[in-house]
């Protein structure tokens, strides 16, 4: 059983061209079939969930879709699941792309949190982006937004960007906290295979910043961001007090997920399952009221804890001892013992009363930590 359930909507109004994300061109009468499927596939997971603590609607960018497709994939998530009255309902939106009355029927639909991709600061970095929108318009959606009556706000940021510098970075995320979200993302640029960025990357026509500049990046984020109020809780995400993302602490604590649409993944009595990534077969297997499954991993118990280690081990606070030892019915150190002593020893890795969490020197090498878990 879930308590959570993800939702993906693949469409953007175009791609950008450093993003991997699996989603496609808009197109509306394609959207309106998928939705169709979606529906169905809520059908097919409903007696898989308890009352619903969290509703994340991500994407892609499903403020792209009209009023009425939101109101009716409101409708559909409310006939299909119960949800808790105190859950967080979280939707991605993309800067100009909402208005008034798509605000409205998030609001009166129980949405308490939104998301919005910046990315950053200045028109001529999102235009090489390939973002579709201005500063400006990111400020009106986010006014506009707040007007609504949302407070929960994330805002999404990108560093070591393609000939950022230094200034430019401190320039987005001062302005960042100018508008006083309640939470900031904040991640280095990484090229992904099968982007644009990826392919002008590897012919030289890129210049990224060196690792010392995003090392520096990431040092000003940490300091800027925690001198003003947000907790480091995740390692790319900042929060003010009480604004953690209820929803992202489901995935760190790998608890069971629902994942539904194109290309979403799920993790259900101890199996990790991605969908089928395409919007036609997706649709497709839906007519057939078969769920769409792409790929299954069943989590046996040496994965799932190392899973379980490395994800909780991307928030600040780190693995909780005592959560781990409930969890797997041993102390950590019957499974890790050789790697933990190893990481404590090159000070990746330090112990709390109660939990063990990366140093700070370990925060900048996390990735090259978690290669080892994998
Ligand atoms: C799932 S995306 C959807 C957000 C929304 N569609 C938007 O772009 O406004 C969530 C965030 O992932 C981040 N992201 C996507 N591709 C990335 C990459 N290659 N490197 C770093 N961050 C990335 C961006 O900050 C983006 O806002
Ligand atoms: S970053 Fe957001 S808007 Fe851009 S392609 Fe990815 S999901 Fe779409």
């Amino acid at each position: 059983m879930a308590s959570s359930v993800y939702i993906h909507i693949p469409f953007c109004a175009t791609k950008c061209y450093y993003c991997a994300f699996n989603t496609y061109t808009f197109h509306k009468e394609q959207a309106k079939a998928y939705l169709q499927a979606l529906r169905t596939e809520m059908e097919l997971y409903a007696s898989e969930t308890e009352p619903l603590q969290t509703v994340f609607i991500g994407g892609g960018t499903p403020s792209i879709l009209s009023t009425n497709a939101l109101a009716q994939l409101f409708i559909d998530i409310q006939q299909h699941f119960q949800i808790t009255p105190d859950a967080e309902i979280t939707v991605e939106c993309n800067p100009g792309t909402v208005d008034n009355e798509k605000l409205n029927v998030m609001k009166n639909n129980g949405v308490n949190r939104l998301s919005f991709g910046l990315q950053a600061m200045q028109d001529e970095t999102l235009k090489q982006l390939g973002r579709t929108h201005t500063v400006t318009e990111f400020l009106e959606s986010y006014y506009l937004a707040r007007e609504s009556g949302f407070e929960n706000i994330n805002i999404d940021l990108i560093f070591a960007l393609p000939d950022q510098k230094m200034e430019a970075w401190h320039h987005t995320l001062n302005e960042v906290i100018s508008l006083n979200p309640a939470h900031i993302s904040a991640y280095n640029l990484v090229m992904e295979q099968d982007t644009p960025f990826y392919e002008w990357w590897q012919a030289g026509e890129l210049h990224i910043p060196t690792e010392d500049t995003e090392a520096d990046m990431f040092q000003y984020t940490i300091k800027t961001l925690t001198a003003h109020g947000y907790t480091h809780y995740e390692i790319c995400n900042f929060a003010r007090p009480d604004h953690y993302a209820k929803h992202n602490l489901v995935y760190w604590n790998n608890q069971p997920c629902i994942g539904l649409g194109a290309g979403a993944c799920g993790y259900i009595n101890g199996v990790r399952y991605t969908n089928i990534r395409g919007i036609a077969p997706y649709i497709n297997k839906l007519s057939k009221r078969n769920k769409p499954i792409a790929n299954t991993e069943h989590l046996t118990g040496n994965a799932e804890k190392a899973e379980t280690l490395m994800l909780a081990l991307r928030k600040r606070e780190g693995i909780s001892l005592e959560d781990y030892q409930n969890r797997f019915g041993e102390e950590i150190e019957a499974a890790f013992g050789d790697i933990l002593k190893k990481w404590i020893d090159l000070q990746l890795l330090e112990r709390t009363a109660t939990h063990l969490r990366l140093t700070r020197r370990g925060l900048f090498l996390a990735n090259e930590v978690f290669v080892e878990l994998m």
